[in-house]
């Protein structure tokens, strides 16, 4: 038996930005959550408070200092518990992934020699292409992965073509934050490790649609921008997180993770970080059926998988419903995989185009009546010139949220028939 879907619009009196209103008294559409989520009040709070009573710099002999260590100490064990990493000692926070993603490939690129070999893709975001490309300089190959344009998965097929034993490491995103695919990762894993390569996984699409536990997956890095307020972070397995190189100055903690969290980091933001981890455990509570297994896991661990599994179930129903309605709508293409059957493969994030109209046209259009959408290629560049719509303004982007209604996808849906 499955379990009942839930019903999550309740939540939304959580978030303050969900009941900003136009001159009209008319509520915002947030369909622009790949880009950064809306937060909730708890992590509003727990970011004004930091400034009340923790603003300080780290390892000082006094009490706001103390408090500020003590921030930093949650939100590492917060996002272990999220990913179910073995120890908080293996999250790195930083500026936002791509900052993140450079500072570690710059690393692992110090392991590297001249003929290794790296694989990226074609479906990825820049910022899990572009610092494995800057790898050329040091004259290691960096070969991408093609994808199926007529439903956009990864090509695996061309990915097993292109492993060799010079490949030292894989880079793929665990979904796409253009079409929505996500990835088999835990296959992906495989095929890498089965040549001696590492896998780096760029979860920042996937991260507020479903749970993640790295152990599970089996890659050995993992990028994040949390979703909450702008802070990147990154999960690595601690004996790798050991022996890679870092960059930084001479009297900074040299241990793992510190060594990887360069300068001052956004302590206020980080601060935010636990107070979203524990909004989801909340969601979890509330809206979650407890499992039967018997892991050993923390009850912070476990209403966290509750609550992605129950914000999975809600975000499946509403795009389904979104799918079908825009399938209504003449002129319009949708990229991506459409059939019902197979959205366990997908975010609920649809990229589409219309024949009547660019992709800036349609977004400034609903952005005039409140409802906010992306056009364009979203960073994931490789993607939209592989769709042969890069030069045409890429596409429409809207993603969706558990905060979202199927309220809000109807007026999506009336705005773009209104349209023509
Ligand atoms: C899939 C994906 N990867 C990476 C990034 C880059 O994240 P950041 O802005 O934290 O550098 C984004 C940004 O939206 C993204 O959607």
């Amino acid at each position: 038996m499955t379990d009942p879907i839930p019903d999550l619009s309740p939540l939304r009196r959580h978030f303050p930005a969900l009941q900003e209103t136009d001159e009209q008294g008319q509520t915002y559409v947030y369909f622009d959550g790949p880009g950064g989520t809306q937060v909730p009040q708890s992590v509003i709070d727990a970011m004004a408070d930091y400034f009340v009573k923790a603003n300080s710099n780290k390892g000082g002999p006094f009490i706001t200092s103390r408090r500020n260590d003590k921030v930093l100490n949650q939100a590492h064990a917060a996002m272990a518990d999220f990913l179910n990493a073995p120890s908080p000692k293996e999250i790195v926070f930083g500026a936002n992934m791509t900052t993140l993603t450079y500072n570690l490939s710059r690393s692992i690129g110090k392991m590297l020699k001249p003929g290794d070999e790296v694989i990226v893709t074609r479906l990825d975001h820049d910022a899990n292409v572009s610092p494995w490309l800057a790898l050329e300089e040091q004259d290691i190959t960096v070969k991408m992965v093609d994808f199926d344009v007529e439903d956009c998965r990864l090509d695996l097929e061309h990915l097993a073509s292109l492993l060799t034993d010079q490949t030292k490491l894989v880079a793929v995103g665990y979904a796409s934050n253009a079409v929505g695919t996500i990835n088999p990762i835990r296959r992906i894993a495989t095929m890498a490790h089965n040549v001696g390569a590492w896998l780096w996984v760029d979860a920042v699409h996937y991260a507020p649609h479903g749970p993640i536990d790295v152990q599970h997956l089996g890659c050995d890095f993992s990028a994040y921008k949390f979703f909450g307020p702008h802070v990147g972070a990154l999960w690595g397995k601690f004996d790798l997180l050991e022996k890679l190189p870092a960059y930084q100055v001479r009297p900074a903690n040299p241990n793992v993770p510190y060594k990887f969290e360069t300068g001052t980091l956004n302590q206020e933001g980080i601060a935010g970080v636990t107070a979203a981890i524990d909004y989801l455990a909340e969601v979890g509570r509330q809206y979650g059926t407890p499992s039967t297994d018997q892991e050993a896991e923390t009850d912070r661990r476990q209403e966290l998988k509750q609550a992605m599994h129950a914000i999975a179930a809600y975000e499946r129903q509403l795009f389904t419903h979104m799918i079908e309605q825009l399938q209504t709508i003449p002129g319009i293409t949708i990229y991506g995989i459409t059939e019902p059957d197979a959205f366990d493969e997908r975010c609920p994030t649809v990229a589409f185009t219309h024949e009547g109209f660019t992709p800036a046209q349609i977004a400034a259009f609903l952005g005039e009546r409140g409802i906010f959408v992306w056009d364009g290629n979203y960073y994931a560049i490789n993607a939209t010139e592989r769709l042969g719509v890069e030069d045409s303004g890429g596409m429409v982007r809207v993603g969706l949220a558990h905060y979202n209604t199927q309220e809000e996808v109807n007026r999506l849906i009336t705005a773009l028939k209104a349209m023509g």
